[in-house]
C-alpha cells in the first residue's frame, strides 16, 4: 500500500525570480491559495498518510507556514472569525501528516530523494513535484491504482510540443497497454530535440520503488551538473524494472515557469 509521499521543496526556484529571491515558490498564491496546498489536497484525497517535505534552511518559511500556532491561536481568540478558524484547522490537518528532511545543497531531485531513504517504510512511495498542478482528476490516486493492478512503478506523462522537449524528461515506449498507459523503454533527462526519442514528457508525479535508493547512492551528476531522479529511473529500467507511463486525465498547469505561473491562476479561476 502506498501511504507515504515525498515533495522536494529545496529547489532555488530560479525560473520564478525575482519572486523567489525572498519567498519560496511553493507558497506563492495560485488563485488565492498557496500552490503547495493543491498538492497536499491531492495527497490527502489519494489516501496518503505521511508526507515528507525535503526543504532547505533557505526555505524555512515553508515550515513556519505549518507551525505558526501561537499566531493563529491569538488571532482566533481575539477575532472569532470562522474563516480563519477553518483555514487554521486545515493547516493543522496537514501539519499532522508532514515530516521535514533537509537538503541544504541544491544538488538536484535525485539527491533530494536520497535524503528520505531512512524514512520510507514500504516497497513503493509517491513523489510529487509542486510545480506541476494537476486538477479536476486526482492523478496520484489514479497512479496508485495502476501501481496496485500492475505491481510496478509509474510516472505521469503528457505529450509536449517538439520545441519544448528540452524542458522535460522524455521517454520512449516499449509497449502500449491501452490508450493511456505505456510500458517505458527508456527515459532521458532534458534531451535536445535531435536526441529525444519521442515527445512523451514526464510530469511531476512518480510512484517509485525503494530500489531507487541503491541507484541514487551511485548516481553521478547529469545534465546541468545535478543528480537527476530521471537518470536513476533509467538505470532501473535498464535493469528490467517495469515502469508505466500514465497519460493522466486531469487538467495540467505548469507553475514552474513565470508564464505558466501567471496563467495558472486564470486557468484555475475558470474551472
Ligand atoms: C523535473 C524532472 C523532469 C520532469 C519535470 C516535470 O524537471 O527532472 O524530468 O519532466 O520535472 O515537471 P524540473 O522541472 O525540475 O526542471
Amino acid at each position: 500500500m502506498i501511504k507515504q509521499a515525498i515533495i522536494p521543496l529545496a529547489g532555488l526556484g530560479t525560473r520564478l525570480l525575482p519572486l523567489t529571491s525572498v519567498f519560496p515558490k511553493e507558497l506563492l498564491p495560485i488563485n488565492g491559495k498557496p500552490g503547495l496546498e493543491y498538492i497536499l489536497d491531492e495527497c490527502k484525497e489519494a489516501g496518503i498518510k505521511e508526507i515528507i517535505f525535503v526543504i532547505s534552511n533557505k526555505k524555512k518559511l515553508i515550515r513556519k507556514y505549518f507551525y505558526n500556532d501561537k499566531f493563529f491561536k491569538t488571532i482566533i481568540k481575539n477575532k472569532k472569525d470562522s474563516r480563519i478558524k477553518k483555514e487554521y484547522k486545515k493547516i493543522l490537518s496537514f501539519k499532522n501528516k508532514i515530516k521535514f528532511v533537509y537538503q541544504n545543497k541544491p544538488l538536484g531531485t535525485g539527491d533530494a530523494v536520497l535524503k528520505v531513504r531512512k524514512l520510507i517504510k514500504s516497497s513503493h512511495f509517491l513523489m510529487l513535484f509542486p510545480d506541476d498542478l494537476i486538477l479536476k482528476k486526482n492523478c496520484s490516486r489514479d497512479m496508485i491504482s495502476i501501481h496496485k493492478r500492475n505491481n510496478c512503478s509509474v510516472m505521469a506523462s503528457i505529450k509536449v510540443k517538439k520545441q519544448d522537449i528540452s524542458r522535460w524528461g522524455i521517454y520512449s515506449i516499449k509497449k502500449q497497454i491501452n490508450k493511456k498507459n505505456f510500458i517505458i523503454k527508456d527515459v532521458i533527462e532534458k534531451p535536445s530535440i535531435s536526441d529525444a526519442p519521442s515527445n512523451n514528457a514526464v510530469i511531476g508525479r512518480y510512484i517509485l520503488p525503494k530500489e531507487i535508493f541503491l541507484k541514487l547512492k551511485k548516481q553521478k551528476k547529469g545534465i546541468g551538473g545535478e543528480i537527476h531522479i530521471t537518470d536513476a529511473i533509467r538505470d532501473l529500467i535498464n535493469n528490467n524494472h517495469k515502469f508505466i507511463g500514465h497519460n493522466f486525465a486531469g487538467k495540467y498547469l505548469d507553475c514552474g515557469t513565470m508564464s505558466g505561473y501567471i496563467k495558472s491562476s486564470l486557468e484555475i479561476s475558470k474551472l
